[in-house]
């Protein structure tokens, strides 16, 4: 590694034919969805599975979400309560992730799923993703298609730089338009718990869920369910990050968010703006792009500006706590 050709694919007919192709074939090839970018890899077949592990460098205990095109074919997969099938109704195809029961019968390699009893499935809505997986008639394994730890990828660009030489494709699709990762929401138990917050919000959840959108926290207790790929430091850039900056220290570089201006800004070599009029879906959108553009300035401290915390925001937050949680 890296020890191969990675083709760069049209999004075209003729592009998602041989992605198919390749994916049947156990190779691995890296698509636009609508949240990022995923590397795919034939679910059913283990050795592709385990070249996801090996290209990213991910810890293999880490289990991956399954995505294909259709609810029935989901539930092919996994037992849906009747609140499961409500859920996936109101939400799929979209950037919604849910955790349910693996049917025993279900045709997916041990380590895709890290051994669990439970599967992590999404039926995105990328018109790319979607005629990707039908090509390849497969249900597709597919972390985000970045080297493990680093920020999630928006662009075929970002893959290229963090996966060239190291999977067979690339298809060269628009750019993520939700721009982080989906919701991960786990219904084992009675009650729905949100796992990682993403592109489908609390508040939207809470309202087909009737709870409160505080109750599907996760309870601190040894029942909780594992979401076992949630480390704390994760999607770290090189810099630091200081978060809720309301001064910007010199030689510091500035994220911001909506019409605040911190203290000291002038002095910044770079600062970047999620969304001027303050928007959340276009800060979610700009996100990884913008934490990659301000490491690539070299950097030490990306100072970053206080951002709202209710609806899309809480997946910013997440995203960006992670990013400054110190590296283990
Ligand atoms: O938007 C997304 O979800 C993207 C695109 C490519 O679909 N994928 C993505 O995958 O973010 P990844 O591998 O970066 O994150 C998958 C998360 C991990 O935190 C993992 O622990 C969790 O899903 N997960 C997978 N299976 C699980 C399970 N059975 N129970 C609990 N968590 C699970
Ligand atoms: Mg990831």
């Amino acid at each position: 590694m890296p020890d191969r050709i990675t083709r760069r694919l049209a999004a075209d007919s003729a592009g998602f034919a041989e992605a198919g192709a390749l994916l049947r074939a156990g190779g691995l090839v890296a698509f636009p969805t609508e949240t990022v970018y995923g590397l795919g890899a034939d679910a059913s077949n283990g050795h592709a599975v385990a070249g996801i592990y090996e290209a990213k460098g991910r810890p293999r205990f880490n289990p991956l979400i399954i995505h294909v095109t259709r609810i029935e074919e989901a539930e092919r997969l996994a037992v849906f309560s009747p609140l499961a099938e409500k859920i996936a109704h109101q939400f799929w195809p979209g950037p919604l992730t849910l955790v349910l029961p693996k049917r025993e019968n279900a045709a997916i390699s041990d380590l895709a799923l890290a051994g669990l009893s439970s599967i992590a499935l999404r039926v995105p809505s990328s018109a790319t993703a979607r005629a990707i997986i039908e090509a390849s008639g497969r249900p597709i394994a597919a972390p985000s298609a970045n080297r493990s730890g680093h920020v999630s990828p928006t662009l075929a660009a970002h893959v290229l730089d963090d996966l060239e030489g190291r999977i067979d494709a690339v298809v060269m699709g628009e750019a993520a338009e939700v721009g982080v990762e989906s919701t991960i929401l786990s219904l084992l138990d009675d009650r729905a718990i949100l796992l990682r917050p993403g592109g489908v919000t609390r508040t939207d959840l809470a309202a087909i869920l009737g709870y409160e959108p505080e109750a599907m926290d996760e309870p601190h207790d040894d029942k909780a369910p594992l979401a076992p790929g949630l480390l704390k430091s994760h999607y770290a850039p090189e810099a630091q990050l200081r978060l809720d900056a309301e001064t910007i220290e010199a030689g510091e570089v500035a994220l911001l968010f909506g019409t605040f201006r911190p203290k000291g800004l002038e002095a910044a070599k770079l600062s970047i703006n999620l969304s001027p009029r303050g928007d959340l879906k276009e800060a979610a959108a700009a996100l990884f792009s913008a934490l990659r553009l301000l490491d690539q300035s070299g950097a030490s401290v990306i100072a970053v500006a206080p951002i709202p915390d209710f609806g899309l925001g809480e997946a910013l937050r997440d995203r960006l706590a992670r990013a400054a949680a110190p590296r283990s």
